[in-house]
């Protein structure tokens, strides 16, 4: 497995990347709910969820550039309106890895706190507004709903590929990837 992506597979960076967000994602994901009802270590979870969401965005900015240096794998044979949904779904992954980091800063700013990671306090940007909080919350409330379904669809996509097709799609971006030439 090399550094960079071919044709047919991805590269270790990429590969990093990709299990690396996914299980901040999720981590980021889950300190969130936990925040609804949470009141005994509210500033914990929430300093938490603020540093590993901004984490998000800064990891988004270095994979999009390391994209932009590589190649993608060619899409594995399959529908073409599949191709182009995994493709859509991808973009959108992108679109979240800003938005929702975005929409997480105006919203602590707006409630009243101050945004920290991992320690260090960062600009407010926003003063605290009620009504401006209600608004931003439910964005960032229904964000994390669309995560959820694209992630369903995106695993869904993956084990129909592995199991159904038998193809290497999953294979090609895991860690074990002993990718056969005749299944390339
Ligand atoms: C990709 C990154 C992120 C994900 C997946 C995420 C997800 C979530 C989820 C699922 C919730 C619960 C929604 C609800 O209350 O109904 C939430 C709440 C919240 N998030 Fe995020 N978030 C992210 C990034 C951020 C960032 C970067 C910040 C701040 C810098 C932030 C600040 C907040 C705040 C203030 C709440 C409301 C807490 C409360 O209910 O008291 N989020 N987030
Ligand atoms: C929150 C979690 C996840 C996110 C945000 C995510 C995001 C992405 C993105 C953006 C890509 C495009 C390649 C790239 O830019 O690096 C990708 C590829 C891929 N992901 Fe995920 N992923 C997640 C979890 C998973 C899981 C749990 C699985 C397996 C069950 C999986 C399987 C795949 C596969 C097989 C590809 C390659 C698709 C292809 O070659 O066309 N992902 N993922």
């Amino acid at each position: 497995m090399g550094i960079f992506n071919t044709s047919h597979s991805y590269g270790i960076i990429s590969i990093l990347f990709h299990w690396m967000m996914a299980l901040i994602l999720l981590a980021t994901f889950l300190l969130g709910l936990n925040l609804k009802d949470n009141f005994q270590n509210y500033d914990m979870v929430l300093m938490l969820h603020n540093s590993l969401g901004i984490l998000i965005f800064l990891l988004a900015v270095f994979r999009l550039c390391w994209r932009w240096f590589n190649i993608l794998p060619d899409p594995l044979a399959t529908r073409k309106v599949l191709i182009k949904l995994a493709t859509f779904i991808h973009i959108l992954f992108y679109i979240i890895f800003f938005v929702m980091p975005l929409t997480g800063y105006l919203l602590t700013n707006l409630q009243g706190d101050v945004v920290n990671f991992f320690g260090t306090q960062l600009p407010e940007v926003l003063e605290r507004n009620r009504d401006m909080k209600r608004i931003v919350h439910s964005i960032h409330d229904i964000l994390g709903n669309i995560i959820l379904a694209m992630l369903t669809l995106h695993i869904v996509g993956a084990l129909y590929h592995h199991y159904w097709l038998k193809d290497n799609t999953l294979k090609r971006i895991s860690f074990f990837n002993k990718v056969k030439a005749n299944r390339e």
